[in-house]
């Protein structure tokens, strides 16, 4: 299983697992022996970096994986952040365009101390495989105040009206938008997608404010076939299917919600 130490790549831990446990030559695969639960996800990039020096006392931990988690189980008591006896409390979400965990502690940081971030047990994807419990990357912080933000900021008017206006209010507006969902203005956004449970996941509303992967919206959009179905933009021409919104038009939208999904006045 490579559940264990996260910070070291795929590659690299292959590679180390291969040289520590050498199969005999004409051993079959390994059979996995809790055949009822999926393998948990993969760890596969930290920041900062484990060993990382001159951290900013405010940082934004990020935590690339194999699988997308569920979000329930990702919270700010799924993760500690420790310097010796002293541990804060975390503010965390997990953003499904990225596939990252961004996490961040509520207060600042002391200055010039050792810190290890740990995931705790009870992290587990969407498809129930755990999250490996344990050291996810260890850090020393400087003395300096960060700008790093934990999401860009995203205003609706400016940033996502123009999206949802150009690339989804042909289908979702109008008299009679299709699934009853309307992004075409704000008030239909309040109206049919903000904490509206969705047609597509029984456990999953249209938009989760602050929580992008409990958006089921989100996971319409990127390109994810097994958990959401069509993907959208769609178009109801064969020949002619609809592009996908572009890496950062994603990213806006997740960071919207991330941020609140508030529609502004
Ligand atoms: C050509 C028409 C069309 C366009 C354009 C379109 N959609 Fe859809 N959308 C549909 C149809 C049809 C469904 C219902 C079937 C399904 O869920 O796949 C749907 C369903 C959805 C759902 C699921 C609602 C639920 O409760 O399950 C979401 C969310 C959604 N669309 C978001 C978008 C977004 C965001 C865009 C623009 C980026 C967009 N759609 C563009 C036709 C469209």
């Amino acid at each position: 299983m490579l559940r264990a130490a996260p910070t070291v790549g795929p590659t690299l831990l292959a590679a180390s697992l291969a040289a520590a446990l050498p199969l005999p030559a004409c051993a079959p695969p390994a059979e996995e022996p809790d055949a009822g639960l999926p393998d948990g996800p993969t760890v596969l990039w930290v920041e900062p970096a484990d060993g990382a020096t001159d951290v900013a006392i405010n940082p934004i931990v990020r935590v690339g994986v194999s699988d997308h988690l569920d979000d329930r189980t990702v919270s700010g008591g799924a993760f500690k952040l420790y310097s010796g006896p002293l541990s804060y409390w975390m503010m965390a979400y997990y953003d499904p365009v990225a596939r990252r965990v961004v996490a961040w502690p509520s207060s600042k940081l002391r200055e010039n101390a050792e810190w290890v971030f740990e995931a705790q047990a009870g992290i587990e994807a969407r498809d129930g495989g755990p999250l490996a419990a344990g050291r996810l990357t260890g850090f020393r912080t400087g003395a300096a105040t960060g700008d790093d933000q934990p999401f860009a900021a995203a205003e609706y008017l400016g940033d996502i009206a123009p999206i949802f206006g150009s690339r989804c209010a042909s289908c979702h507006g109008g008299a009679a938008p299709i699934a009853g969902l309307a992004l075409d203005t704000g008030a239909g956004v309040v109206d049919t997608a903000l904490g509206i449970p969705s047609d597509g996941d029984a456990e999953m509303d249209r938009v989760t404010p602050a929580r992008p992967g409990q958006s089921f919206l989100i996971y319409k959009i990127i390109d994810d076939a097994p958990v959401s179905g069509d993907r959208m933009p769609r178009s109801f021409d064969e020949d002619a299917p609809a592009a996908p919104l572009s890496p950062d038009e994603q990213q806006i939208i997740s960071d919207w919600i991330a941020g609140g999904a508030a529609i502004g006045p």
